[in-house]
């Protein structure tokens, strides 16, 4: 079953073309990092301009970079939210449009079950349940218990910035672009990360919550209050300490976890921030050798791609078949919704 799927989430004009959930036949993604590292951040409306004038060539490419034509896709997926709703309505609206002028059934998908099911892309083998997974994002980082398809329990999630967030803000701080995460983990393969001791915010003993904020406050005071030269050498400590705190904050609450639930097969790192060389080294650590570990295959399913979305819609398909037709009013949702509620 071939689908063609739609990301338009936040700075990505994505589609691809994925086969049976797993085979990615194309995956076309239009990054905006250019025009945002001008303001060192997404603004929203700058996004969906974007967004609108390349959404149908990027489509146009992801069909035939697949050698596909229409009738050989059977559904279109499109990702309904969380994320920013003036470039969600891009996405939604084209699949929309295409799903009834094309009479293709139309699958919308949360946003973070994409990422949960980009490990799923370019594997065949056989992937085991129960999977713990973290999501660390721009936008999100939860930890979640998946037991069966669609059968989501949140642990924990983050209480303020999502890891990627902070990644980003520390590079503000120390002048680096955006986004932040690339550049940071560049910068601290040369730096000292015993050189600052950075909070790492656990939480209460059975938390499986997140916090950051405080651990970007910490990097802000110790810059604003430093009296030497900011060169290159700085930077790098600073950028390797901040890392260091976070990467352990993440391989102990997954540490936790795999003791609290010792049945879970497989460890999954998904989203952003799981490009990071340095954390899937840290959780490689923690991880007993009888639990697999895996993160996505190619670091263009890291961050957000549609391939993801289209895997996410074809296993919520194989559930459910008869729940999907050609639509015409999906409209875009903000909101967090809990995943098992909405899928149960
Ligand atoms: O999943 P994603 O593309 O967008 C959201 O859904 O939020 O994640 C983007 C985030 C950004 O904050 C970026 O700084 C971070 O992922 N990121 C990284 C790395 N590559 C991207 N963070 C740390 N290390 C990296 N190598
Ligand atoms: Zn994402």
């Amino acid at each position: 079953m071939k689908i063609l799927a739609i990301e338009t989430s936040c700075d990505e004009t994505a589609a691809a073309v994925i086969e049976d959930g797993r085979k990615v036949l194309s995956n076309v993604i239009a990054s905006q990092i250019d025009l945002h590292a001008k303001t060192g951040g997404v603004v929203p409306e700058v996004a969906a301009r974007e967004h609108t004038v390349k959404m149908l060539p990027i489509m146009e490419e992801a069909l035939s970079e697949a050698n596909c034509e229409w009738e050989d896709i059977e559904a279109i997926a499109v990702t309904e939210g969380p994320g920013l709703v003036s470039s969600l309505i891009i996405g939604t609206q084209t699949a929309n449009v295409v799903s009834f002028v094309k009479r293709k059934m139309l699958i919308p998908v949360h946003h973070i079950v994409g990422h949960l099911y980009s490990t799923w892309l370019g594997h065949d083998e056989e992937i085991k349940f129960p999977i713990l997974v973290l999501t660390v994002s721009g936008g999100h980082n939860e930890l979640i218990l998946i037991r069966d398809h669609y059968d989501f329990e949140i642990l924990g999630e983050t209480l303020d910035d999502a890891a990627g967030e902070a990644f980003d803000k520390v590079a503000r701080i120390i002048g680096l672009g955006y986004p932040g995460g690339p550049a940071i983990s560049k910068m601290a393969v040369n730096g000292d990360s015993r050189r600052f001791q950075f909070p790492r915010i656990f939480l209460e003993k059975e938390s499986f919550h997140f916090s950051f904020s405080g651990l970007k406050t910490a990097v802000l005071n110790e810059v604003m209050s430093f009296k030497g030269d900011i060169d290159e050498q700085f930077k790098a400590d600073i950028c390797a300490s901040f890392q260091e705190a976070v990467v352990e904050v993440m391989a102990e609450k997954v540490k936790r976890a795999l003791n609290k639930f010792p049945e879970v097969a497989e460890v999954h790192l998904v989203g952003g921030v799981s490009a990071n060389l340095r954390l899937r080294e840290k959780l490689q650590e923690v991880i007993p050798k009888d639990v697999i570990f895996r993160f996505p295959k190619a670091f263009s399913y890291c961050t957000d791609n549609a391939a993801m979305i289209g895997a996410a819609a074809y296993f919520l398909y194989k559930l459910q078949p008869e729940r999907f037709r050609a639509e015409t009013n999906i409209i875009p949702t903000a909101a967090f919704e809990i995943l098992s509620l909405k899928y149960l």
